[in-house]
């Protein structure tokens, strides 16, 4: 395949931060066709890109040839019917994070994308954070020793304004847990591999926002035990007063090995906290420049803030996985894998008790 074709379904928030500005950085891709069920969001997206193919109906963009892939970045309640679809109709597919609504519609979403042998991958946008990309390769060539300790606090000031969908249980699915934390699961996962059990407690602390109805948490910790054997303690909330809203809130992410300690904070993109064992404590530790950008990106990493520009990465991995005929760095089993853990902790929280998940 020469160029790469791609349509977006949902033509929100997201899309207009990320997706659009990555498929810019790609060389031989186009942004074909766009699909948004509200006519006039549709119209904002078509004046901005110039984009010809519109459609408020996401079989009729499938139903293209001159497509060969799709960005779904619609509500999450729609993430699985688009993508299964999507895949039947041969469709290689980049869907938002959380993946679907509960785990086994996110396995049935990558048994399909399987099945019909098109790539997939699920938006886990913070794995292209450069300080995070490099604890991930200083973790995997054994310089932390053996985990014991994974911690993760991602703290936001969301105020009680009215969060849309967001705030709709049978529309998001969850709330905090599933819109901030799944990164952070995501992250736990690839540093120090799956979790055995965990026990979780969610909080609606704003059962209205401005004057509409929210039956989502605002606050989630979870306490987990890896199937290694190391602990995970992770937090996340909407409702840290002060903290702001933006990319530069905190993202905090503590790793104890049996050798040495690391800290990444997404606002300190290029540089990570460490120290080895018995030695004076934390000290900074620059993240080396060929991580400042995913492995073949075009991007200038001095192009641009570099709290934002690291997300267009993300599509260009998954432009290369499907030039290159090779699964993305992150699939829909990943994005599944998460869910198990998001289902396990509502379940906890609901039963006030520890819940189970095999080490898979
Ligand atoms: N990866 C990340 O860092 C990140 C960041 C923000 C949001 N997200 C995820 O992206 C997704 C979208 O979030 P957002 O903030 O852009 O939301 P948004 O509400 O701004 O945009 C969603 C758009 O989808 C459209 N839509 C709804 N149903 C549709 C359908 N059936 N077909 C076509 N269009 C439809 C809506 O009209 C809306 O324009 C969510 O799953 C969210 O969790 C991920």
């Amino acid at each position: 395949m020469t160029r790469v074709n791609i349509a977006i379904i949902g033509c929100g928030g997201i899309t207009l931060q990320n997706h659009l500005p990555g498929i810019a950085l790609c060389p031989d891709t186009k942004l074909t066709a766009l699909c948004d069920s509200d006519p006039a969001v549709l119209e904002r997206a078509r004046q901005q890109t110039g984009v010809g193919v519109i459609s408020t109906d996401y079989r009729e963009i499938l139903r293209r040839e001159d497509v060969h892939a799709v960005v779904i970045a619609t509500p999450n309640f729609t993430h699985a019917p688009i993508a299964q679809a999507a895949a039947a109709a041969g469709k290689h597919v980049l869907c938002e994070k959380p993946l679907a609504l509960n785990a086994a519609d996110a396995r049935a979403m990558a048994a399909a994308a399987d099945r019909a042998g098109v790539r997939h991958m699920t938006a886990f946008t913070y794995r292209f954070v450069p300080a995070m990309r490099y604890l991930r390769r200083l973790v995997a060539q054994g310089d932390l020793g053996e985990p014991r300790h994974y911690r993760s606090c991602r703290l936001q000031d969301w105020g009680t304004r009215n969060l849309g969908w967001r705030q709709i249980r049978r529309l998001a699915g969850t709330g905090e847990l599933g819109d901030m934390l799944s990164h952070r699961i995501d992250f736990a996962h690839v540093l120090v591999g799956p979790m055995k059990r965990l026990v979780a407690h969610l909080l609606n602390l704003t059962p209205v926002r401005e004057g509409a109805p929210n039956d989502t948490e605002d606050w989630v910790a979870i306490v987990a035990e890896f199937a290694c054997g190391a602990s995970g303690v992770l937090e996340s909330s909407k409702l840290a007063s002060g903290r702001n809203e933006s990319w530069r809130s905190l993202d905090y992410v503590e790793l104890n090995g049996s050798a040495a300690s690391a800290v990444f904070i997404t606002g300190q993109w290029n540089q990570l906290q460490f120290g080895r064992l018995g030695g004076p404590g934390l000290a900074p530790l620059p993240v080396p420049r060929e991580f400042w950008t995913w492995p073949g990106s075009p991007r200038d990493p001095q192009a641009g803030d570099p709290l934002v520009t690291f997300r267009y990465d993300q599509m260009w991995e998954f432009v290369d996985a499907i030039r290159s005929g090779r699964p993305c760095d992150n699939t829909f089993h990943d994005g599944a894998r998460a869910q198990a853990v998001m289902d396990a902790a509502v379940k906890s929280a609901e039963g006030r008790r520890w819940v189970e998940l095999g080490g898979e």
